[in-house]
């Protein structure tokens, strides 16, 4: 079954309206491969604003999104609010939501558990620290956080999954498309045996780090990586060719 490819954009805590107005000129220009499909995580604040504005055929995700309907939980963001203004994404357990914020595996999969039930659709990120890949733990650290979001997942057609290893993010150190491809391979074939078949032949596994529009293409031939999450790249006009990186 053919994976169909994936390009998100997490812009993280960026920008202004200033700013995101030109991320929306360029990503309105595209051309954009229209076997690709994108989505754009932006800052809570902006999603109405966003989503009012993007085509409609690039998705809206929030970055973050709390485990309870409403209620007294200052500072956080409901899938109900998300879906109330026309967006249907969320990013789930971000490397910087889980080191930065000190997330748990429990939480992130509570957090998926919660956001499917609420009808939304979820990218949750996994990914090693760089002493973790050194101690030779990338396997073990990434299936305990893949196995913490299946026990969580009540329908794998809404799940995107992400791999980001952390000591790739925001550092210009890709990881090189083997690297990438060997850990890709590995987490679907923990699919295959932990959930079944099917899940693993179907699941969008993307790759983030450091992804630009010079490397994006090597990364996308790999037969496992079914797309990427883009942090910095995603703010500037060459999201539009990593977006057309199969083309
Ligand atoms: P960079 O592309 O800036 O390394 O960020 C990757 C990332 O964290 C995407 O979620």
């Amino acid at each position: 079954m053919a994976r169909k490819f994936f390009v998100g954009g997490n812009w993280k805590m960026n920008g202004n309206k200033e700013s995101i107005d030109k991320i929306i000129e360029f990503l309105t220009a595209g051309p954009l491969d229209p076997n690709c499909e994108v989505v754009v995580g932006c800052p809570a604040i902006y999603m109405d604003y966003v989503r009012s504005k993007l085509p409609a055929a690039i998705g809206v995700a929030a970055q973050n999104c709390y485990k309870a309907e409403k209620g007294a939980f200052t500072g956080e963001t409901s899938a109900a609010m998300i879906k109330d203004v026309g967006c249907e994404w969320a990013i789930l357990g971000h490397s910087e939501r889980r080191n930065v914020f000190g997330e748990s595996d429990q939480l992130i999969g509570e957090k998926v558990a919660f956001a499917l039930q609420s009808g939304l659709k979820v990218i949750p990120c996994i990914g090693e620290l760089l002493e973790e890949r050194e101690a030779g733990k990338t396997t073990e650290v990434c299936f305990r956080q893949l196995k913490a979001i299946a026990d969580n997942v009540s329908d794998w057609t809404r799940v995107v999954i992400a791999y980001e290893p952390v000591w790739a993010i925001g550092t210009g150190k890709t990881a090189t498309p083997e690297q990438a491809q060997e850990v890709h391979s590995q987490l679907r074939t923990w699919l295959a045996e932990n959930v079944n078949a099917q899940v693993a032949e179907s699941t969008r596994i993307l790759y983030g780090g450091s992804v630009t529009a010079a490397n994006c293409r090597e990364l996308a031939a790999c037969p496992d990586i079914d797309g990427s999450l883009v942090g910095g790249a995603s703010l500037k006009p060459e999201f539009v060719q990593i977006i057309n990186a199969t083309q």
